[in-house]
């Protein structure tokens, strides 16, 4: 069959590396890919979020699948948009229709989702910008660190942990009066903080049957130990190597399997990934978040660790296949760890020459924000690549991903020297 992509990023290079290699893929296209992606697939020049241009890629190159790597186009329909068009008449989706994808794009649709089908998670309470007095009395009624969430879509920013009462009113004032983000903050949940260890589940359902992932643990601060602002993510590891068996159990008894059997009650169409971010209190699972695709870079340990066809599981998801899908998994560690350019998350530089990944034998090199001009890899983004290594531990992985790395040059590098630092 014939594949199309949606996304640029470190996690759709992996996808495109795990689908060329199917046998059921004739032709992978990505939207807009990468330099990476570019090696096994052809990239198209289109922004995923401008659904006509997808729906002519489509049909010019009769594509069977689309896979949708980023949230954006996920909440803004595009499932909804080529199921419903009748010139796309049986072309499948990976990613859930719009109103399931609000799982993501509303913390608070999300919260009331999870109360309804008594699934762990912070207390809360939903406030909008009328509500404000309401909000600063809310928080001087309960204890620090408060947790301000704005309720839409605000590119992994979006969520403040503020020790002091009146830091946290001005804040808010600034998110729900001042729109800090946008119509994203109109709405702002406030939650009980939960001390624990995080953690990210993943698993491909087709809206009744699941089928669990490799989970992961990601490092999203830019600093060592983890300090700083927040990223898109700096490293993953997988597994984490606390999650034991009994843990496993309680997360799918208590959080998994009543996120699907609510999918299914709600009637909320979804074939696709869920990403549960998880933080274990006293080894009980809570959820701090739904997201309803992959992780970046978590994808990139997750995948390497998948040892079935990657498009015959995708696939499985509509014909009915997911329940007695024989999922194979590696039983290898996985890490990977980020090289960035130096300021991201804040301003950075582009346009540097990439060297040495010629000589990288023993990692994988995702390619992130590179591309390629007139033969050079360039940088092109604050995240560039993600370098991810298999080994017989965690450990061993993140030895071989930092080996790897020292065969890396570009200018104003920067990349943690601590992922699983705290393992
Ligand atoms: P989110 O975008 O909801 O995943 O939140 C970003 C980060 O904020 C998470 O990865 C957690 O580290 C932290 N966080 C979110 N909600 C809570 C909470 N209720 N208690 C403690 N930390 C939280
Ligand atoms: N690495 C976090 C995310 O993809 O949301």
């Amino acid at each position: 069959m014939n594949v199309l992509i949606l996304g640029s990023g470190g996690r759709e290079h992996c996808f495109a590396e795990l689908i060329s290699k199917s046998k059921h893929c004739d032709k992978l296209f990505v939207a807009p890919g990468n330099s990476g992606t570019s090696l096994m697939a052809q990239n198209l020049d289109f922004s995923p979020i401008d659904f006509d241009l997808v729906k002519g890629a489509i049909t010019k190159h009769n594509i069977q699948l689309v896979v949708v790597g980023p949230e954006d186009p996920l909440v803004s329909g595009i499932h909804d948009f080529i199921v419903s068009d009748p010139i796309l008449k049986g072309v499948k989706v990976i990613g859930p229709k719009q109103q399931a994808a609000q799982l993501e794009g509303s913390k608070d649709f999300a919260k009331n989702f999870l109360n309804r089908h008594n699934i762990p998670t912070a207390k809360h309470q939903t406030f909008t910008t009328r509500q404000f007095e309401e909000a600063c009395e809310y928080i001087e009624n309960n204890s620090p660190p408060y947790v301000l969430k704005a309720d839409g879509l605000a590119a992994g920013k979006g969520v403040l942990i503020i020790d002091n009462v009146n830091q946290a009113k001005d804040e808010l004032y600034q998110m729900l009066v001042k729109s800090k983000f946008g119509s994203a903050s109109s709405s702002v949940v406030i939650e009980e903080f939960l001390e624990g260890i995080e953690l990210s589940c993943f698993v491909l359902t087709d809206g009744k049957n699941y089928k669990m992932l490799p989970s992961a643990k990601d490092y999203k601060r830019i600093g060592e130990g983890d300090t700083g602002l927040n990223t898109g993510g700096m490293g993953a590891i997988s597994p984490p190597p606390f999650l034991n068996d009994k843990i496993r159990s309680k997360i799918e008894k208590r959080i998994i399997y009543p996120t699907i059997k609510g999918l299914e009650l709600d009637k909320l169409d979804y074939t696709g990934f869920v990403f549960f971010g998880l933080i274990l209190v006293d080894e009980d699972p809570y959820v701090i978040e739904y997201n309803v695709r992959m992780g970046d870079p978590e994808t990139q340990v997750v995948l390497p660790r998948i040892n079935s066809d990657f498009l015959e599981l995708l696939f499985s998801v509509h014909t009915g296949a997911l329940s007695d899908y024989d999922l194979k998994i590696n039983e290898s560690s996985a890490a990977t760890v980020v090289m960035v350019s130096g300021g991201y998350p804040e301003t950075y530089k582009k346009n540097m020459d990439i060297k040495g990944l010629d000589k990288v034998k023993e990692s994988k090199v995702y390619h992130a924000g590179v591309i390629k001009e007139k033969g050079l890899l360039k940088t092109n983004g604050g995240r560039v690549l993600a370098v991810t290594s298999l080994g017989e531990n965690v450990d061993r992985a993140l030895k071989t991903s930092y080996h790897s790395i020292g065969k890396i040059r570009f200018k104003n590098q920067y990349y943690r020297k601590d992922i699983g630092f705290d393992l």
